[in-house]
């Protein structure tokens, strides 16, 4: 009897130190410099993906303003959120974010997200993709 209280304490406990367990994502700490540190170059006013898509990331507005066609966050719905879906690979190559298809690689440029930054976007869109 004890030990398995004691086996669900330790579960809590582990749950608490991960991300699949709904650690409370913030946009401010936790979002956003992934994406400043991944994407701003090419989709801030002034860069490429910007002029193609009109999608910038420069702020909260800009990224749940999303592209010329419309949005690309819609909350508690990562699987319906074009901007998770282009990170987590589940797109046609082309798409990745950023941009890391055979072509895009043999220019130099971009690398996939870790595992980890997909997973802080889903969480984050699934908890109601708040300006937190
Ligand atoms: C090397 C430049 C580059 C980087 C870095 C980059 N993008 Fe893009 N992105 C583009 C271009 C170019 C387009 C337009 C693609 C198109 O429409 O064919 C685009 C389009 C998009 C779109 C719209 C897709 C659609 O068709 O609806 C999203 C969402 C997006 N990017 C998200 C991101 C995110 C998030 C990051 C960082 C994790 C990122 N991008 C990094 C160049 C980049």
């Amino acid at each position: 009897m004890a030990s398995k209280i004691f086996f669900k304490v330790g579960m809590l406990a582990l749950c608490l130190g991960l991300l699949g367990c709904e650690r409370k994502i913030s946009f401010a700490d936790d979002v956003q410099p992934i994406f400043l540190a991944n994407c701003i170059e090419c989709h801030d006013k002034s860069a490429e993906g910007y002029a193609t898509s009109g999608f910038s990331l420069d702020d909260y507005d800009s990224v749940m303003k999303g592209t010329n066609f419309g949005p690309v966050v819609i909350a508690n719905s990562s699987a319906s959120s074009a901007l998770y879906l282009v990170v987590a690979h589940q797109t046609s190559p082309e798409i990745h974010m950023p941009p890391h298809h055979k072509a895009a690689l043999a220019e130099g440029r971009g690398s996939a997200l870790s595992d980890d930054q997909v997973e802080i976007i889903r969480v984050w869109i699934d908890q109601g993709a708040l300006n937190n």
